[in-house]
């Protein structure tokens, strides 16, 4: 039987890439999508270094004309078109709602959220008559768990889940599983693509935040690498019957728990003490001078 393949968009670095590693070791035959030629012979020639292989296509997830022109050409790869899609591609913008202007909201919900649907639009006829198929978007905690300075990546987050869950009660009749993994916070390209988007702070009230955030975006990445989101991405295309949502990484379940039953008001506050949109009171911060003297 020829192995089932399975598409991974944005697969030249980061969690896709690691997605694909790990999918094409486990005997899938994995079609990674990126958008560069250089990219693709990059991947081919890495993957094929660990003793695996993959093939390539080239895709811009935000322009639908590339996604035609790939999946038609996916479909002549695959027998009529791929067991499975595996919705990776995407990335952050930072800033204040307030400081995100119309054009870069697009192009967040665009690749975050308009894609994947529009993926799932172009291989959903032959996956359903085939009665199988599989598809995994890739959301985030921020899909749950709305942040301050990261508004619209969580509303392109929480879009997804909200299209994702609909999508796999609309397709189970038809034989097609469909599954959210929502990772937490690993090493990739995401944090300093995310410096690179942050608004210009000298036009800006808050300036000050987007400078610290800056540096911690920029600095350092003691940040565990990205093989776990990969294994629950296995788990969603290898499990007989894949659970609706995967949250991966430590401090994932607490945090969604803790922000569904906390208090708005006080996971609000304990947001902007983390993003600095405000200080602690001067009796904390002075209890916490003390325990660092000690
Ligand atoms: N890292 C984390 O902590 C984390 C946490 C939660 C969720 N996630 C999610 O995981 C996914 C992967 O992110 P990552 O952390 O691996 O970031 P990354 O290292 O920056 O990789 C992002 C990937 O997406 C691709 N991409 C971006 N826009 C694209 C477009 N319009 N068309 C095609 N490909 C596009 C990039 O391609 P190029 O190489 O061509 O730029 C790259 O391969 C994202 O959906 C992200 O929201 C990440």
């Amino acid at each position: 039987m020829n192995p089932r393949s399975v598409v991974v968009t944005g697969a030249g670095r980061g969690i896709g890439r690691a997605i694909a590693l790990e999918l094409a070791h486990t005997g899938f035959d994995v079609i990674a999508t990126v958008r560069t030629e250089e990219r693709a012979e990059a991947l081919r020639t890495e993957v094929a270094g660990t003793g695996a292989a993959v093939r390539t296509v080239l895709l811009d997830v935000a322009d639908p004309t590339s996604c035609v022109t790939a999946f038609t050409r996916i479909a002549g790869m695959t027998d009529g078109g791929p067991w499975a899609v595996v919705n990776n591609a995407g990335f952050a913008q930072p800033g204040a709602v307030e400081d995100v202007d119309d054009e870069l909201v697009r192009r967040q919900l665009e690749t975050n959220l308009v894609a994947p649907a529009r993926i799932a639009r172009l291989v959903l006829p032959a996956m359903r008559d085939r009665r199988a198929g599989r598809i995994v978007n890739v959301s985030s905690v921020a899909g749950r768990v709305s942040l301050p300075m990261l508004g619209w990546y969580c509303a392109s987050k929480r879009g997804l889940e909200s299209v994702t869950d609909a999508l796999r009660m609309e397709t189970e009749p038809f034989g097609v599983k469909v599954s959210l993994v929502e990772p937490g916070s690993y090493r990739t390209g995401i944090w300093r693509t995310g410096a690179e988007l942050l608004p210009d702070d000298r036009a800006s009230v808050y300036a000050e935040q987007y400078a610290a955030a800056g540096a911690r975006l920029r600095g350092g990445q003691d940040l565990p690498g990205p093989r776990p989101v990969a294994l629950a991405v296995r788990k969603a295309l290898t499990a007989r019957r894949p659970q609706p949502r995967y949250l991966v990484g430590g401090g994932t379940r607490s945090t969604t728990v803790l922000d569904a039953v906390a208090p708005t008001a006080a996971s609000d506050r304990v947001k902007q003490l983390a993003t600095g949109l405000r200080s602690a009171p001067p009796r904390v911060t002075r209890a916490l001078a003390r325990l660092r003297v000690k």
